[in-house]
């Protein structure tokens, strides 16, 4: 038979928790028939429009980029939209909200934590020229090496995978999490920032970067190919060469202006689509 013939029926066992009438999360069964290519996501819908309308998760764009369909998946965080049933099971499979967030309910985590602990560490450029910032008269200088030192980190889409698998957010509620601080890493790293002085009073402080010992289970899940580990480990080796006055001081780089006497035009934005409050 050809790989694309497959069909197979596999068990979903799936964890049911609604906090407004459960004590504790409860595990249900369902068979779903599965041909090749069918996404885990897939396999949730079958069951809903055939079996179980009362069943919840989120998702949005189903290809693996708004970050919304974040689960465990035999154990382990990933997207229900990328994942194939027939990768990762012959059989049967688990499914269970992802650990370190509250449940909203079922397959859905709470993920106002991770969104709170982003906004903590200033996720954007700062810079003294507000003015220029407001309304740019050209482009910030940037270098591909100077892009290099933080692409990789600008292609996190929230998903929430790594705080799911990291050990010491599953044992200090205060941990900023490594989406958090990753994102401070990137910004540090960007030859356009100067914030490395404010974020430094978020990520270094008790519970803060240092609390974080490099089990790498972040970037071992993250589905985008991120890795905080190595961000959170940079970030440290920064503040360590700050402490002992070694870090050299980055200045935020220049506008690239227009060449010698020639007056460059105002940047002009297209207009809103939506009324600004
Ligand atoms: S670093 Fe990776 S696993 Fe963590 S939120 Fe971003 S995309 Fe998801
Ligand atoms: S490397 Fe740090 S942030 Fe990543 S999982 Fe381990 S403890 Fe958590
Ligand atoms: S539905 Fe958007 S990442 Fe899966």
């Amino acid at each position: 038979m050809k790989e694309q013939e497959k069909k197979r029926d596999i068990i979903y066992y799936i964890s049911r928790f609604d906090p407004e009438r459960d004590d504790g999360p409860h595990v249900e069964q369902y068979t779903v028939h599965v041909v090749s290519g069918m996404t885990v996501l897939d396999g949730l819908h079958q069951i809903k429009h055939e079996q179980d309308a009362t069943l919840a998760w989120r998702y949005s764009c189903r290809m693996g980029v708004c970050g919304s369909c974040a689960m465990l998946i035999n154990g382990v965080p990933m997207l229900s939209c990328n994942t194939q049933i027939l990768d990762v099971s012959d059989t049967a499979l688990t499914l269970a909200p992802l650990p370190n967030f509250e449940i909203v309910k079922d397959l859905v985590p709470d993920l106002n934590s991770l969104f709170e602990r982003h906004v903590a560490i200033e996720p954007y450029i700062q810079r003294d020229d507000k003015e220029e910032m407001d309304t740019p008269t050209g482009q910030y200088f940037q270098s591909p090496h100077q892009l290099e030192a933080f692409l990789q980190f600008t292609f996190c889409i929230k998903c929430g995978c790594c705080m799911a698998a990291c050990p010491t957010m599953a044992t200090d509620p205060e941990y900023p999490g490594p989406v958090a601080l990753a994102q401070a890493y990137r910004y540090n790293a960007d030859s356009r920032d100067g914030g490395f002085e404010s974020r430094k009073k978020k990520v270094a402080c008790a519970h803060g970067v240092f609390s974080c010992h490099y089990a790498g289970e972040c970037s071992n899940v993250c589905p985008k190919g991120v890795d905080p580990a190595r961000a959170i480990q940079l970030m440290k080796k920064d503040l360590v060469l700050d402490y002992l006055k070694l870090k050299k001081k980055q200045k935020p780089s220049k506008v690239l202006g227009p060449p010698a006497g020639e007056k460059k035009p105002p940047i002009e934005f297209p207009p809103f689509t939506v009324e600004q409050k």
